[in-house]
């Protein structure tokens, strides 16, 4: 892949996402609703999700119409360019139903398979991060690098639970056992964000299980180009099963001890 190739797919996914972070920040309905429920009843969708999709989508594809896309709320297409988009045009769907601010739009893209752009768009924290594959990580055009590692038990750890009910029990049991070993436990609501918090230092590790692509793809490889290290259970990488990023010392200690607490189960 060229460096021109890298440079035109970042530019690209910034504008996605200004755009479409400019479209949910000023044109929220102040009686937004739900528009369609998921896999659950608490899975929702709104208007604004599908409209920036609809807007991020088109914007691509004119931009790029050889390559494939993934998008959460339906978008997929294979493309024959070896490029393909990764999208979640809201990532923390319930803080923007609520009016509370930590959503984000989160935009990867791929290359033969290996995602090479992340950006993720914060427009209520005024806030993007964005990383390219070997070159680092930025937050508003600073370099960003996660945290020294604390001990496990001194260390701050963000986590996400499944809408499903089977999953989001054993995640309440498996948060019971983890709470008493660790500094503390925060859930943003925003996977996307959790991840990129991590590359940017403010928070010492993460991990979730039952996320999709268009969750972690672009926020795995900010946390990873900030010098975290992100994976799945050990010995496999971050995917739907497991995702967990954390500064280096404190994967070392977070991975087992979730892999021992059954962090997979449900
Ligand atoms: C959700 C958020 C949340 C995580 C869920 C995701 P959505 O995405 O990232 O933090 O816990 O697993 O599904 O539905 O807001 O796009
Ligand atoms: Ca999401
Ligand atoms: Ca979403």
């Amino acid at each position: 892949m060229t460096d021109q190739l890298r440079g035109e797919l970042l530019d690209i996914a910034l504008e996605a996402a200004q755009r479409a972070g400019e479209l949910l920040r000023d044109g929220r309905p102040a009686d937004l609703g739900v528009a369609a429920t998921k896999s659950s009843p608490v899975d929702v969708v709104t208007e604004m999700d599908i409209a920036a999709e609809k807007l991020i989508t088109g914007f691509l594809a004119e931009r790029r119409p050889h390559d494939g896309i993934l998008g959460e709320e339906g978008a997929d297409s294979a493309g024959t360019s070896g490029v393909r988009w990764v999208v979640d045009p809201i990532d923390g769907t319930v803080n923007y139903l609520y009016g509370l601010p930590n959503w984000a739009v989160s935009i990867a893209a791929e290359v033969d398979g290996e995602t090479v752009v992340g950006v993720v768009h914060c427009p209520p924290r005024a806030e993007v991060y964005w990383a390219v594959l070997g070159e680092g990580s930025w937050r508003n055009g600073e370099r960003v690098r996660c945290r020294p590692a604390p001990a496990l038990d001194q260390a701050l750890i963000g986590t996400g639970f499944n809408y499903t009910l089977r999953l989001r029990t054993a995640q309440a049991e498996l948060v019971r056992q983890l709470l008493p070993r660790v500094r503390d436990i925060r859930r943003s609501g925003s996977a996307a964000l959790d991840l990129c918090d991590v590359g940017g230092g403010r928070l010492d590790g993460y991990y979730e299980r039952g996320t999709n692509p268009w969750d972690y793809a672009a926020g795995d490889l900010i946390a990873r180009e900030a010098g975290a290290v992100t994976g799945g259970r050990p010995g496999e990488p971050a995917g739907p099963g497991l995702v967990i990023a954390a500064s280096p010392g404190v994967f070392e200690e977070l991975q087992p001890l979730l892999d021992e607490l059954g962090a997979w189960r449900g």
